[in-house]
């Protein structure tokens, strides 16, 4: 069994037609392919959900800060419809970049506020990027289910705004990060990881479920932070972007964790930029 894949939006549309014809429940799955375990895991839980799920592939350039990142993100399109053939995902919508961005397209998605701290303060254009492309994945596929990971915890927040600032009917389901082994949070970046880097990456993770339990105590985030900073990079990080205490409901920054909040990171490794962050539940 393999997965149809469809390339434009023309063709997209008769097939959701077809299935909105039949009263389908419509699931879409963004992705920018280079699948790992944590996409499929957003297949299956759409599965669950919905009769119908569109997983998309498209390396969207308009979220990236340069034209290097833009040009080393793998891409793996026939192993990605190999990887959802056996869930039963229902069709591979992967339009190039002539389908999504015409000639002449000029409409910017900017969600202010939430966009512009965190990874936005670090990633100009990232996020309007993300929203722009999420935007039109969304009236495209017109799916009533969207699925995302929690790994980009401040997406997850754009996206969720987008939808309810431009009432585009769609329900926003937030599934758990899926970790390798050692506690590394998957990433399509992983996969440029050299053997080494490999081996200094899952100490990230490590400091970030131990400064959460810190914090979780109540104890004063200034102080905690700093120390985690610290052995972030003396575990071979070369540099932490941020590692901020938020808010989970809104991401405004916490001095202490009074509330349920989450504990976000970026941080580089060689030329690697990692993301991860974790919940804390305060005792
Ligand atoms: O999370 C991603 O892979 C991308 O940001 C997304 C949501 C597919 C938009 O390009």
């Amino acid at each position: 069994m393999s997965v149809p894949i469809v390339t434009t939006v023309a063709r997209l549309r008769e097939i959701v037609a077809a299935w909105r014809r039949d009263s389908a429940r419509i699931a879409v799955v963004p992705t920018m392919g280079a699948l790992h375990e944590g996409h499929l895991s957003l297949v299956r839980a759409a599965l669950e959900r919905a009769d119908r799920v569109i997983v998309t592939l498209f390396v969207n350039p308009k979220q990236f800060n340069s034209q290097a990142d833009l040009a080393a993100y793998p891409r793996t399109e026939d192993e990605d419809a190999a990887k959802l053939a056996p869930l039963g995902a229902h069709l591979l919508y992967a339009p190039d970049g002539f389908e999504m961005y015409p000639d002449g397209f000029a409409t910017t998605v900017a969600v202010n506020g939430v966009s512009e701290e965190l990874c936005g303060a670090f990633r100009p254009g990232h996020f309007q990027g993300v929203a722009t492309v999420v935007t039109k994945l969304f009236l495209q596929t017109g799916a009533g289910l969207a699925f995302f990971g929690e790994k980009d915890f401040q997406q997850l927040h754009v996206v969720r705004r987008l939808a309810r600032d431009l009432d585009i009917p769609i329900e926003v389901v937030a599934c758990p990060t899926v970790r390798e082994a050692d506690g590394l949070a998957m990433s399509s970046r992983n996969l440029r990881l050299s053997s080494q880097q490999r081996q200094a990456a899952p100490k990230l993770a490590e400091i970030l479920f131990e400064t959460a339990e810190r914090l979780a105590t109540g104890l004063a985030a200034e102080d905690v932070l700093a120390e985690a900073r610290q052995a972030i990079l003396s575990a071979g990080y070369r540099e932490v972007e941020y590692l901020e205490l938020r808010a989970e409901d809104d991401l405004s920054l916490l001095e202490e964790a009074g509330r349920p909040a989450r504990l976000l990171v970026a941080a580089w490794l060689g030329d690697i930029r990692l993301i991860d962050n974790v919940t804390i539940r305060p005792k």
